[in-house]
């Protein structure tokens, strides 16, 4: 069963939220509210979906900003990982499983923006959070930031299948979505050559 995605523009830093559904039992997973809890929460009502769980790829300020409202307004569960969000109520990790409907998202840790960053993959796409955007990475330069670790999990995100869509935590490239097989051609940050051109890259 293909989980739906919406993707809802959310607030002056040009991130993005994200709702998340199985079309068939009409249960859903919001994805980083940010700014826009109640338009995720319009969004759902819309199509009728209940919003089960709210997980965030982060805990930057920027994607968890609706979490409270959300979460009261719904009942659902927070779903993160401890080293980012320690009251998550669902502890991700590698490999966690989300169940979404009749559907799932398969849960990758994907450290170096933060210690805790994960990306939600489904069986068309991959939310990656402040990991990978359109044509360019996340930054290593913050607190709690590994440029190591960003390149290994950037690494990793490459060997999605190519026609994986991806969706990312902030629209700052020239188009909303892309692929996999796009960004390993286009994205610079993931033509490096080497470990050491992509720290070079990343943190000049
Ligand atoms: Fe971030």
């Amino acid at each position: 069963m293909t989980l739906n995605i919406v993707q809802i523009p959310a607030g002056a830093g040009s991130n993005f939220a994200y709702l998340v559904f199985c079309p068939q039992r009409l249960r859903g997973v919001a994805i980083d509210p940010s700014f826009a809890a109640d338009a995720v929460l319009s969004a759902a009502a819309e199509r009728g979906v209940q919003i089960e769980v709210v997980a965030n790829t982060h805990g930057h300020h920027d994607h968890t900003a609706g979490n409270a409202v959300l979460l009261a307004a719904t009942g659902a569960k927070l779903a993160a990982h401890r080293s980012d969000i320690p009251s998550a109520d669902l502890p991700l990790i590698e490999g966690s499983l989300l169940p979404v409907g009749d559907s799932q998202i398969d849960v990758l840790h994907t450290p170096g923006h933060t210690p805790g960053g994960l990306v939600f993959v489904t069986d068309t796409a991959v939310i990656t959070g402040d990991t990978l955007f359109v044509t360019r990475c996340g930054r290593a330069d913050l607190a709690g930031s590994d440029v190591n670790q960003l390149y290994d999990s950037l690494q990793r995100l490459k060997q999605l299948p190519p026609a994986t869509l991806v969706y990312p935590g902030h629209d700052y490239g020239p188009r909303p979505v892309s692929t996999i097989g796009d960004e390993c051609h286009t994205n610079p940050y993931l033509l490096c050559a080497d470990r050491e051109s992509f720290i070079h890259l990343r943190l000049s």
